[in-house]
Formats: C-alpha cells, sequence, structure tokens
C-alpha cells in the first residue's frame, strides 16, 4: 500500500468516534492524534538526523502503526495499562503481521517496520537487531517519548483523565524502587508502578533513553524535564534530583 492508503486504512481503525461513549471517544481521539504527531516528529527526526530517503520511507510505516493496538485496547478494557491488559506492541506487531500491511515491501523492510513496531514499548531492545531495523526502531521510540511527554504535561496542567496515569491512585508516594531506577537512569517497569507520582517520577528516566542528538535537544527545547519538576509535587526533594542529572545528561547528548 502507498504512504496514503496506509495512513487512510490506519484512521478507519482508530475511529469510528460517533459512538455515545464519550470516554472512549475521547481516548481513542487521543491516540489517534498522538499517533499522527509520531508521524510528523519522526519525519523531523529524520531529516536532522540524514537518514537515506529510503529509511524515512520505512520510518513512516513503523510511526503509523506502532499503537495500532491501542484503538482495540481501549475500547475492550476501558485501559491503556498494558501490565493489566495486553502487551500494546506486541498486539500491534500482530495486527500489522496478520492483515498484510506490509506486504508490498521486501521482507528485510517489512521486517524492520515489524519490529520497530512490537518493541517500541519494551524497557530494553533485543541486542541482536539487524542495523537497518535498530536504526527504524530507535527512531520510533524517540518520536513516541517527544510526543508523549507534551500529552503528560497538559494532563498535569489539568488532571482530568485518569486512563493518561493508567488510573493509578494520586497518594503522593513516590516507592523506592522507582526512585532507584530513575537515579540509575533505568525506566522502572510498569508493574512497578504503584501510584501516578511513580508514574510520573519515571518519565525523567526517559532523558537517559533517548537515541539521537535531535531528540535531546527536542526535550531541552520542549523544556520537558523542568516543566515535569515543575508541576510534581515540592517533596520529595529527590525529584530535583532527577532533574538535574537527566538535564545534564541531555545537554552532553544532545550537543
Ligand atoms: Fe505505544
Amino acid at each position: 500500500m502507498e504512504q496514503e492508503a496506509l495512513k487512510k486504512y490506519f484512521l478507519r481503525c482508530a475511529g469510528p468516534f460517533g459512538t455515545g461513549d464519550a470516554d472512549v471517544r475521547r481516548n481513542l481521539e487521543l491516540k489517534r492524534d498522538h499517533t499522527l504527531r509520531v508521524v510528523r516528529l519522526a519525519a523531523s527526526l529524520a531529516q536532522a538526523e540524514n537518514f537515506s530517503s529510503r529509511e524515512t520511507e520505512l520510518l513512516m510505516p513503523a510511526a503509523l502503526f506502532h499503537d495500532l493496538s491501542r484503538f482495540e485496547q481501549y475500547r475492550r478494557f476501558r485501559s491503556f495499562n498494558d501490565a493489566v491488559t495486553y502487551d500494546h506492541g506486541e498486539r500491534s506487531f500482530e495486527l500489522v503481521r496478520e492483515r498484510g500491511l506490509l506486504a508490498d515491501l521486501p521482507g528485510d523492510e517489512q521486517n524492520a517496520v515489524l519490529c520497530a513496531v512490537r518493541f517500541h514499548n519494551k524497557l530494553e531492545i533485543p541486542p541482536d537487531l539487524p542495523p537497518a531495523a535498530k536504526k527504524i526502531l530507535l527512531a520510533v521510540r524517540d518520536a513516541d517519548k517527544t510526543d508523549i511527554m507534551g500529552i503528560l504535561l497538559e494532563y498535569l496542567k489539568n488532571p482530568g483523565n485518569p486512563a493518561i496515569v493508567y488510573g493509578l491512585p494520586d497518594n503522593g508516594a513516590l516507592s523506592a524502587r522507582v526512585r532507584d531506577a530513575v537515579l540509575a537512569g533505568r525506566s522502572p517497569a510498569h508493574r512497578e508502578l504503584e501510584s501516578s507520582l511513580d508514574f510520573l517520577a519515571a518519565k525523567f528516566a526517559w532523558g537517559f533513553d533517548l537515541n539521537f542528538g535531535w531528540t535531546c535537544r527536542e526535550f531541552l527545547r520542549r523544556g520537558y524535564m523542568e516543566r515535569l519538576r515543575a508541576l510534581l509535587p515540592e517533596k520529595p526533594e529527590v525529584l530535583d534530583v532527577m532533574l538535574q542529572k537527566v538535564s545534564d545528561h541531555l545537554r552532553k547528548k544532545g550537543k
């Protein structure tokens, strides 16, 4: 399928939005708009990082389909929490493969796009991916994080949609496991998150998990980490240490 046909297909999967349930509609629209922004961010990254035209062409369907299962997930479970539903990267991978959406591409290129979809949300990526597949995957992961940080910061300004923080309790507690993981520059696993503060503090660790200089500069330009800190409670003070560490890292890697 051509890029335009793929986009139309994606939009059909995302809808319809005319159902009576306002919560479902809001969350499907949120994921649709997220994906469309990730596609644009991925294009900007590819340009800034001198991707070849072929690499850019493969990055587009990877970005477009990385969250394809989110629509089904929310319709079925009313939740985006993979820990209690399914791994949405695995499920998106299955959908893209089963529906033959990449049938026009040679096998190794299909594989590169499928890998990016499948592993975009994993804590760690497999060590033995072919370099071409790895590059597409790393770019999708960066573009995805760049957009999700914006969504989260908007949520924090007006915390009215608990689906964004997976419905975790807002009890102001930061668990020791999450604290230690972030200070070590490591993202905690979903199942380790016990509160909305855990969920949000874990986002500091995203700054350590960016792959391209462009993305680090984009995080700095958008003030993501400072804005995150400003919207979290004043205590515990270790949140300030997290901000300092991640900011130093982004400045170094973004050079
Ligand atoms: Fe995702």
